[in-house]
C-alpha cells in the first residue's frame, strides 16, 4: 500500500494503544474461547451492570433500525447474533471515547451509521447491522489523531481552518495519510473483521476493486449524506461530491438521493433536538 511508510513514521509515536476497557477485553476473551456459545456471552454482559447498561443504549439508539425497545442483553444477543455481537462491543467502547475525544463526531458518526444502516437495507447488503457500526466508527481515527497525536491535529485543525480544506485533505497534505488510514490501523489492532475494518480504510478513497467495495461504497456514501444532513460536527464544513464509481457499485443514481436523505431526515429528528450524548 502506498501509504503505509507515513502509516507506520505516524503510529510509530503512539506510544500506547488507545486501550479497549478491561471489562470489554475480558468478553472479547470470552467471545475467542471455543465452545463459547452467545448465550454465554450474553450472560457475561448481563453480569457487568456498566456495560450492560451502555450495550442497550447503543441498541437502542437507533443505529440497528429496530423500531421497539431491546429491554435485555439477552433480547439483544437474540436479535443481533454472535457476529453482530463482537463488533457491537468494540463499538460501545468506541462511542464513549469518540463522544469525550472529539466533540461532534460521535453525533456524526450516529447519523452515518443510521445511514448507512438505511443504505444497506435498501440495496439489499448483507449484514446490515455490521455496516451499521462500521458507520459508528468510520471517523475513529479522528479521535486517535486527537488523543494521541495532538501536534499533527493541531496541524491539520490549522490547515482545515487556514486553507478551508476538507479535513482528509489537511491530513494528506500535513501527514500524508488520513483518518481512514488510522482508524482502519486501530481497529484491526482492537480484532474488528475485515468486513468492517476495510470499508472504514476506503470510506473517502473509493476503489471498486479492493475488498468489500460494496460496503465501501455504502459508507462513502453515508458519510457524505451525513453531512448534508448537517447533524454534529465532522471537523471541517464542506461536502465532498460522492465518487460516481461509488454509487455505480450501489446501484444509485443521483435522482435516488432525494428520496434518500428524505427517508434519513425522518429518522434523525432525534439527533436535531441534540438528544445524540455518547
Ligand atoms: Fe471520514
Ligand atoms: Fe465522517
Amino acid at each position: 500500500m502506498k501509504d503505509e511508510p507515513h502509516l507506520q513514521k505516524l503510529v510509530s509515536k503512539i506510544v500506547r494503544l488507545p486501550a479497549l476497557p478491561d471489562n470489554v477485553l475480558a468478553i472479547q476473551r470470552l467471545i475467542r474461547a471455543p465452545d463459547t456459545t452467545a448465550e454465554t456471552v450474553g450472560q457475561a454482559i448481563a453480569r457487568d451492570q456498566a456495560l450492560s447498561a451502555q450495550v442497550l443504549k447503543l441498541v437502542n439508539s437507533g443505529f440497528y433500525g429496530f423500531t421497539t425497545p431491546v429491554a435485555s442483553i439477552a433480547h439483544a444477543v437474540v436479535l443481533l447474533g454472535f457476529g453482530a455481537l463482537k463488533t457491537l462491543l468494540v463499538s460501545t467502547a468506541a462511542a464513549s471515547l469518540i463522544g469525550s475525544a472529539f466533540p461532534g463526531l460521535y453525533p456524526h458518526s450516529l447519523t452515518c451509521a443510521r445511514i448507512a444502516f438505511i443504505l444497506a437495507r435498501r440495496q439489499g447488503l448483507d449484514e446490515p447491522d455490521e455496516l451499521s457500526a462500521a458507520g459508528l466508527l468510520h471517523d475513529i481515527g479522528k479521535m486517535v489523531l486527537a488523543t494521541h497525536l495532538p501536534e499533527e491535529y493541531e496541524a491539520v485543525k490549522k490547515a482545515v481552518h487556514e486553507r478551508n480544506l476538507l479535513f482528509m485533505d489537511a491530513e494528506t497534505a500535513t501527514m500524508g495519510v488520513t483518518h481512514a488510514d488510522l482508524g482502519a490501523w486501530l481497529l484491526a489492532q482492537w480484532r474488528l473483521p475485515a468486513q468492517t475494518v476495510e470499508p472504514i480504510r476506503r470510506h473517502h478513497a473509493f476503489d471498486p476493486d479492493a475488498p468489500f467495495a460494496e460496503r465501501a461504497a455504502a459508507l462513502h456514501l453515508a458519510d457524505i449524506l451525513a453531512r448534508a444532513e448537517g447533524v454534529g460536527d465532522p471537523g471541517d464544513s464542506r461536502i465532498p461530491r460522492p465518487d460516481p464509481r461509488a454509487l455505480a457499485a450501489l446501484g444509485i443514481g443521483l435522482p435516488d438521493i432525494r428520496p434518500l436523505m428524505d427517508e434519513a431526515f425522518d429518522q434523525l429528528t432525534d439527533l436535531y433536538s441534540g438528544d445524540a450524548a455518547a
